[in-house]
């Protein structure tokens, strides 16, 4: 089986997607690792995240221990992965890692932006997951407020929607709802009740 989750930044895809794979048991890729990780080790050999070449050939030579960098969840490495994600070559270069790995048995959830329109469009089940920006942008300032990081709310919510916008409007494999994906609005659901929501999904689309 293999399930694709896609959604905007901070709508909780990820916190669904490793719960979804620990419940069927099936293998889990968070893809946007795939594009933290190109952006990073762009800018540590000092390259030009806004170069299509230079990050296409960067894209070309990835190997599945950059994952493994240790700085790769933060903020900083989610705006570089935004803009290398919009070269389709490093697209391009990224699609046969990600197909791989979901058809690998017992198959896989597979969370991102284009999952379920572009890398997996045969996938059994397709949710896509989301919430008001301001939900997300609270969710994210209190996230941080835990880890004692004392960043504004206003400055969280101007980050999510620049990176919306940026994400929904590349002409590369865009942030888009497929049309046969499940809506999943979590702007009114704690993290069990969008975890509950999404095995409903799963459950009803695999009868
Ligand atoms: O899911 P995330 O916040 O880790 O993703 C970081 C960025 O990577 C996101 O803003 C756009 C890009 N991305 C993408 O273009 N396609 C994916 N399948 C996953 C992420």
């Amino acid at each position: 089986m293999i399930i694709a989750i896609d959604g905007p930044a901070a709508a909780g895809k990820g916190t669904i997607a490793l719960k979804l794979a620990k419940h069927y048991g099936l293998n889990h890729l968070d893809t946007g690792l795939l594009y933290r990780a190109i952006g990073r080790l762009m800018t540590e050999q000092g390259l030009d995240v806004d170069n299509a070449a230079e990050a296409g050939a960067v894209a070309r030579k990835l190997k599945a221990k950059d994952l493994n960098h240790p700085d790769l969840r933060g903020r900083e490495a989610g705006e570089l992965a935004s803009r290398v994600a919009v070269h389709p070559e490093v697209r391009a270069a990224l699609v046969d890692f990600q197909r791989d790995f979901a058809r690998t048995p017992p198959g896989a959830v597979l969370d991102g932006r284009d999952i379920g329109t572009a890398i997996c469009p045969e996938a059994d089940i397709k949710i896509f997951v989301t919430a008001s920006p301001e939900v997300r942008a609270r969710r994210r300032t209190d996230e941080l407020n835990a880890k004692g990081r004392d960043v504004p709310y206003e400055r969280i919510l101007a980050e999510i929607l620049e990176r919306d916008e940026r994400d929904s409007h590349r002409s590369a494999a865009p942030l888009r709802q497929a049309d046969d994906a499940v809506r999943l609005d979590t702007t009114a659901l704690d993290a069990d009740a969008a975890f509950a929501a999404a095995i409903e999904i799963v459950d009803a689309g695999h009868e």
